[in-house]
Parts: structure tokens; sequence; C-alpha cells
């Protein structure tokens, strides 16, 4: 009897202890987790796991949402890390949109960095801001700081000298047409913006192999992304900054670090309709990024098996042990939005991802 219920403990343990793709999470309470669009720190031998707390419409009524975890799995929910404000004036204020949240830890200062796309109230997706945020604590109250377009003033460093000067007519270039994309593969959008800030939306951080900070976002209306550095405590940007696939419509960036490498998944732009994702990979973070292609594999790759990207969680204790996560977005009621984490392996020096039912994290001792 007392084996019966041994074995039955274990197996029940070690069902719940699989991954399934695309099902229903339950954190803790059982209730549906809810941190789309989000990214994983990891502290003190807990994961946090940040994201965007939705309701049946995917503006932000709530704020950040984080839960803790040991195992990857069993997630805890901490409650709001960072609130949307009371003050209509505030730039975080209910009803404003707050995307794709990520934290970093500041060895220096102690604290706890957020950074996340925001869209002012009433403005659709015109702002195109990112917002900070910092906090004492991983599970918050993260305080809000300031909102901005970065690099106001500062060309990119790849960025050819005759490209500074406006060109006669490039306003009225209507778009998609081959001199438009000329023009914005020649600047066009950084040029227009040069004053102001560079747009930024989709977005994440990464912390490079020499403890420099980066901010990665779908800048130039979501034509081109920016990889740009953070000062030392990670709260502001020094002005330093590459362009990656002028004109070639990435979003969604997520990046890890393998054997020398930098590599990086984004998406392509189709709002929340699911598209195939790209791979790109770099020796130094400023570039040069070089194009890989498609890291999915089989039935679905072309749709990214119905997700979009978010992050690239690197699982502690396992050499070489790397998730993808991406949201399955469900835009007609956004709360039952799906969470897709899909192990990565490498194959032929490209990251490549395909479907499971289900799995844990064995997969990773297994000889890849
Ligand atoms: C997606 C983006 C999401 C959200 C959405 C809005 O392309 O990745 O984070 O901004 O568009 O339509």
């Amino acid at each position: 009897m007392i084996r019966i219920f041994a074995f039955l403990l274990l197996f029940i343990s070690s069902v719940s202890a699989q991954i399934r793709p695309g099902q229903l999470w339950p954190d803790t309470d059982g209730q549906h987790i809810n941190a789309h669009g989000g990214g994983v720190l990891f502290h003190k031998g807990q994961y946090y796991w940040y994201g965007e707390i939705k309701g049946k419409n995917s503006l932000a009524e709530v704020g950040v949402s984080v839960y803790s975890s040991r195992d990857l799995k069993t997630w805890k929910n901490e409650g709001i890390a960072l609130k949307v404000s009371e003050d209509p004036n505030s730039d975080i204020t209910k009803g404003c949109v707050m995307e794709r949240p990520k934290v970093i830890y500041n060895a220096k200062t102690k604290k706890f960095v957020m950074w996340f796309h925001l869209e002012l109230k009433g403005q659709g997706y015109a702002a195109a801001r990112t917002g900070l945020a910092v906090s004492d604590s991983p599970v918050g109250p993260f305080v809000f700081q300031k909102s901005l377009r970065p690099n106001a003033g500062k060309w990119p460093l790849n960025f050819e000298e005759e490209w500074k000067n406006p060109r006669a007519g490039e306003d009225t270039l209507k778009w998609w047409t081959p001199n438009w994309y000329t023009a914005v593969k020649e600047g066009l959008f950084i040029r227009k913006h040069i004053e102001g800030g560079q747009m930024a939306r989709d977005m994440t951080l990464y912390v490079d192999q020499k403890g420099k900070a980066f901010h990665v976002y779908s800048s130039e209306e979501n034509l081109t992304l920016h990889i740009a550095e953070l000062n030392d405590t990670y709260t502001d940007f020094t002005g330093r900054y590459i362009t990656v696939a002028p004109a070639g419509h990435n979003e969604a960036p997520a990046l890890f670090y393998q054997d020398g490498w930098y590599y990086m998944i984004t998406s392509g732009c189709t709002g929340w309709d699911p598209n195939a994702a790209r791979s790109f990979r770099a020796k130094d973070m400023l570039g040069p990024w070089e194009e890989l292609g498609n890291p999915c594999v089989g039935e679905g790759a072309e749709l990214t098996f119905k997700s979009q990207g978010t992050f690239i969680l690197p699982v502690q204790g396992k050499k070489n042990a790397f998730i993808f996560m991406a949201d399955r977005w469900n835009p007609k009621n956004h709360i039952d939005g799906r969470y897709i984490w899909l192990p990565i392996q490498m194959e032929g020096g490209k990251p490549k991802i395909y479907w499971k039912d289900e799995w844990d994290l064995e997969v990773f001792d297994k000889k890849r």
C-alpha cells in the first residue's frame, strides 16, 4: 500500500513537472498565469517572471505582474511589481499601454531595473516610448522614474556620414516603394527623430559577458532594430547604439549567449498575428550581426508554432540550456493568452526550436 502511495506521489510530481506549451498554466493559487510579453530574472536561487497583466483587452489597467519559482514550473503570484498610476497626468496612467517589461539586477546600485514599452493613454501606438522603473526588491514595488525616446541627438555607430543630411523630397516618398526602402536603410527615420529621440516599441534587455547592459528595441516605425548601450546603473542610455537589419521589420527581440556568440531571435511584424521567427548572431552586442534564418523546425514553424517570442531564459545549473519563451496571443480575450516555452538546441551553429506537446528540464541533460 505504502509502495503504491509512494509510486503515485512520484508519478504525480513527475507529471506536474512537465512544461506544456499552449495549455493553461495555473499558478499556485490555481489561476492561469497573467504575465504576457514577459521576461525572467534569476536572483538568489529564485526565478522571477515579470509580464503584462492583461484583461480582456490589451490596455494596462493594472500594471506589471511578478511570479516566483524555483523549478520553472510551479509559479507563485507575488502580486503587482509595477502599478499603473491613478494620476491622469502620469505617463503610466491607467489605460496606457505597457508592454514587454524586462528586469535586470544592477549589482553596483543593488537595484532591480525594469524597462518596458510604453504607449501614452489615448494615443494608440503613436508615442513609441520606453519607460523605466526601479525597485529595491525583485518583487517590487517598482517606482516609475521616467519615459523617453532613446538616443536623442545621437547617430548610430554604424551610420554613414553622408546619411546625416536630409534629402530633397524624402518626406513625400511613398511607403513600401523601392526608393522609400533605400531611404529607410539610409537613415530616413533616424534623421526624422534625431532631435526628439528614436522610436522604441517591442523591446528586451540584455547584460553581456562584460556586464554591460543593452536595451534592444524595434525602432523606426518597427522597421529597424536598435541595440543601445545602457550606462553603469542601467538607468539611462549612453548614446552608443547600432541599427540591426535596417528595414527588416523585426520585433520581439530575445537574446542568449553560447560559446562565444550572442544569438538573437526575433519575429516579423504582423501585430497579434503570428509570423515566422528569425535568428541572428554576433561576436559583440554592438555587431556586426549576421542573419541565420528561421530557428523553428517542422510543422507550424512558419508561424513560430502560433506564437511570438518574448525572452530566452537561461536555465540555472545546466550548461547551454536555454528556453525560448513566446506568447500565443489571444486578442479576443487577452487574459487567455497562452505561453509557448520550448527548449533551444544548437545545430550547425544555429539555434533550432522544435514543437513539443510537453517536456521537462531533463531534455537539457540528454546529449544534444
Ligand atoms: C505586436 C507586438 C506586441 C504588441 C502588438 C500590438 O507586434 O509584438 O508586443 O505591441 O503588436 O498590436
